[in-house]
């Protein structure tokens, strides 16, 4: 589904990603972990079409997507949902939803699909609340829902726990199993919380300085030399 090789970025003059590869197949989840500042969230802004690359090749679906804009890739079935959410605080839950839609037509733009609220049934009491005047972990829920009404192929997740209380986490992660689970998407989840990328992934890579430093399987995952580069 998604194959990455050897990725290059810079902010000015400093090397930011430094030759990165990765892989993540239909039905996997790949977990991201590395600690803070080691490039995760710029990766995922590479592959998203956020940033631009310097160098390397990003394939999805075994085209080139390199050069694509953003709302391109999204076409081609990539959802973001981003580091610290990005809802609009402003418009109402359901705009919101309607928003994850963009990439629609017809009745398929316009009609928000009963899943959502199965998936996330506190949505379906706020649909007329601000999106802003939500809960961390509500805005959260929100920000997974609108990437998923876009009905993607791949979904990329930047630390969906991060600040937010363990009740949500939960669903959160009941959530991605249930996605993972049905095997219709590939799942790219960037994480520091370690055990619920622990409890999703079937495979992982970690990041160091703009490198990857481990890969492997899930139940490799607990390795000594992983937990060495996780460490604070
Ligand atoms: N817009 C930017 N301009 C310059 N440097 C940045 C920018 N965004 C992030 N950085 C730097 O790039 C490195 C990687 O950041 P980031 O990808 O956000 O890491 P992570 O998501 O793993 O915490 C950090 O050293 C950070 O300070
Ligand atoms: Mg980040």
């Amino acid at each position: 589904m998604l194959n990455v090789s050897e990725v290059n970025q810079y902010y000015g003059s400093s090397h930011t990603l430094r030759g990165i590869s990765l892989s993540v197949e239909k039905g996997q989840c790949l977990a991201l972990l590395g600690r803070n500042g080691v490039g995760k969230t710029t990766l995922l802004k590479c592959l998203m079409g956020v940033l631009p690359t310097a160098s390397g090749k990003v394939m999805f679906e075994g085209r080139d997507v390199t050069k694509l804009k953003p709302h391109e890739r999204a076409s081609l079935g990539i959802a973001y949902v981003p580091q610290g959410r990005e809802i609009f605080a402003r418009l109402t839950v359901e705009e919101n939803l309607l928003m994850g839609m963009a990439t629609k037509s017809g009745k398929n733009a316009s009609v928000i699909k009963d899943e959502v609220y199965e998936l996330f049934p506190v949505l379906k009491e706020m649909l007329g609340r601000r999106g802003g005047d939500l809960s961390g972990g509500q805005q959260q829920q929100l920000a997974i829902a609108r990437a998923l009404l876009a009905e993607p192929k791949l979904i990329i997740l930047d630390e969906p726990t991060e600040g937010i209380q363990p009740s949500i986490i939960k669903d959160i992660e009941r959530v991605i199993r249930m996605l993972r689970q049905r095997g219709d998407m590939a799942i790219l989840l960037c994480e520091q919380y370690f055990d619920f990328a622990q409890a999703l992934a079937d495979k992982f890579i970690v990041l160091s300085r703009g490198e990857v430093v481990a890969a492997g399987s899930q139940d490799e995952m607990n390795s000594e030399d992983v937990k060495r580069h996780l460490a604070v």
